[in-house]
């Protein structure tokens, strides 16, 4: 057989909707939708670059150079329905490598099953809808399989055959919105997105109100907002989502710590800042961990990048941490 090799990039994606607990652990299915946006692939992505050969006895996958594992059931899963839709049976080579510092503690398992599933699909000349099978790796990774907005559906099928991603608009429909990410710690989060959720599937109370009373009204406000390119609309609903999500987190016994001191004060910041300016110009999200996105739109950047360096200010070792040095209250934002 002759060598085959690809290489693919997949970007990682924020979600403004936040997706928390599963209907079914082991097809990743959603208790509900969830509506990210993508980032430009230059900026936080990962490359896969693969192969194939007669010289290859079995599968193996490098991350940053370093040996990992292929053997769990999401790889395997991944690996599988891959294989089965495609007819390909021969054994790959993986090398998989993220242009992000892997201590900052981002987010990586979106864009890596992302990577991995679009790769592999290209190897092995499989044209199909692929979002799905990147769900069986992570849930999110499913959303990293388009650009722009896109929202991942819930679907009602108990074979998750519908619990698909599909783009809402385009990355060129709003060129003026810009995701800023502050890296408030490089520690690897104490309890995963996977855990973290189970937990809270398990004993909180609010989980379901919000999956089957909020999110779907959620869902279609925030489409409206996009549609508008309405940034004060967008920015709250986003900040809300992250809110609650957190509340829930907070609902979940033993609770889910994942902000902390900087987190809040980087909150506040935005609120304040909203608040001088008289109308709202900054958003906020965070995920599972104290690592926060920001919405801003690009005339603001300077401005706000300005007041974040004036409160955060990092040191050179630390230019991806801004977690470590704050030393003013964000109550006292510098003149504008
Ligand atoms: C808070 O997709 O990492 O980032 O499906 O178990 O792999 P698994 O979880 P994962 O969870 C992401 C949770 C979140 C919100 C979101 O991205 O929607």
């Amino acid at each position: 057989m002759t060598r085959r090799e690809v290489e693919c990039s997949a970007p990682v994606n924020i979600a403004l909707i936040k997706y928390w607990g599963k209907r079914d652990e082991n097809l990743i299915l959603p208790l509900n939708s969830s509506l990210s946006i993508t980032l430009d692939q230059e900026e936080l992505c990962t490359t896969n670059y693969v192969y194939t050969d007669t010289a290859i006895s079995q599968d193996s996958l490098t991350i940053n150079g370093l040996p990992h594992s292929l053997d769990t059931p999401r790889y395997l899963s991944c690996l599988q329905t891959l294989r089965q839709l495609s007819g390909r049976h021969e054994r790959v080579w993986i090398e998989s490598t993220n242009n992000f510092p892997t201590a900052a503690g981002l987010a990586s398992s979106a864009a890596g099953f992302a990577c991995l599933v679009y790769s592999l699909a290209q190897l092995f000349q499989l044209d199909c809808e692929l979002s799905a099978i990147a769900r069986r790796g992570s849930g999110s990774a499913c959303r990293s399989m388009y650009g722009g907005f896109v929202e991942w559906k819930r679907g009602v099928l108990s074979n998750g055959e519908d619990s698909i991603a599909y783009q809402v608009f385009s990355e060129d429909y709003w060129p003026e919105l810009q995701v800023l990410i502050l890296v408030v710690s490089d520690q690897k989060k104490s309890v995963s997105s996977s855990h973290g959720m189970q937990r809270s599937v398990k004993t909180s109370p609010l989980i379901n109100t919000r999956a089957e009373s909020i999110v779907p009204e959620r869902i279609q406000l925030i489409k409206t907002a996009i549609s508008e390119r309405n940034f004060e609309s967008l920015a709250k609903l986003t900040m809300m989502d992250s809110n609650q999500f957190h509340a829930i987190c907070m609902d979940t016994l033993p609770p889910l710590f994942y902000l902390n001191e900087v987190s809040h004060k980087i909150i506040n910041m935005v609120h304040r800042y909203n608040e001088q300016c008289s109308e709202v110009r900054l958003g906020y999200t965070f995920d599972a961990g104290p690592n926060a996105c920001l919405l801003v739109q690009k005339q603001h950047v300077k401005q706000v990048l300005a007041i974040i360096h004036y409160l955060f200010p990092t040191s050179n070792e630390d230019k991806f941490v801004i977690g470590k040095s704050n030393s003013v209250s964000p109550t006292d934002l510098p003149a504008f």
